[in-house]
């Protein structure tokens, strides 16, 4: 565990580096360079992580990996509790200005590797983007997703997306940000072993390279 400690304060000291040079460009941007779209591309995104998701305005939901709180604050307008959640403590300074205006969100640092600053069951939506894919390490990834399981509610749903490991293969994206290891099945095994039923995998929705779990708990 000590050597995965190593590597996940590297990364987090990588993120903190990151935010403090440029934000926008650390958070959503096309191949190292910003993109003119931020809103727009905001919208999409959250158009596709509610996609069959039957959220309700009753609804606790945890955005994991928040950043700056991009999609935290859209969907905060859609549910009576959000919390975001970074391990990156110069991303959490920033999101609480980014989402100054907004009332019923909290935004916490985590440890990078677990979520046990949140009790079982509380969750009725645990929802990450853009975020495995930076996680230099399969074991969090899958501790991850076992601790989404644990922290949602019976009934609960997340989407979790990731980056397709054969896209290494094709050059399509650099090695040294991002660690995106994961194939589809290696994806659908790790949901398996958590117990989160699938309800859908897909791939092509924003970025060709990304893959979309839509799960539940039961
Ligand atoms: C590209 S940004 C995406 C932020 C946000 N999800 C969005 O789409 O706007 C990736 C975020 O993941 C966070 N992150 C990376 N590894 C993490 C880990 N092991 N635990 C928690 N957060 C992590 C980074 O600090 C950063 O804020």
């Amino acid at each position: 565990m000590n050597d995965v400690r190593k590597v996940i304060t590297a990364s987090q000291n990588k993120w903190n580096n990151l935010a403090e040079e440029d934000i926008y460009k650390a958070i959503w941007c096309s191949r190292g360079e910003v993109t003119s779209d931020w809103d727009e591309a905001t919208i999409q995104c959250l158009e596709v992580i509610l996609k069959s998701i039957p959220i309700q305005p009753e609804w606790k939901v945890l955005d994991l990996g928040c950043g700056i709180g991009r999609l935290t604050k859209p969907m905060a307008a859609k549910c009576s509790e959000i919390i975001g959640v970074d391990f990156s403590v110069e991303m959490i300074e920033q999101a609480k200005k980014y989402l100054t205006s907004v009332c019923n969100v909290r935004l916490v640092q985590n440890n990078g590797m677990d979520l046990s600053l949140f009790e079982d069951s509380y969750f009725d939506f645990v929802y990450s983007m853009i975020t495995f894919q930076h996680i230099p390490s399969l074991a969090i990834v899958e501790n991850y997703v076992s601790e989404v399981a644990r922290i949602l509610k019976s009934g609960g749903y997340a989407k979790l997306q990731t980056c397709d490991g054969d896209s290494f293969a094709s050059g399509m994206i650099s090695p040294t940000l991002y660690h995106g290891h994961i194939s589809k099945y290696c994806f659908q095994r790790i949901l398996n072993q958590a117990n989160l039923s699938i309800i859908m995998i897909e791939m092509g929705l924003i970025r060709n390279d990304w893959i979309w779990a839509t799960v539940k708990k039961d």
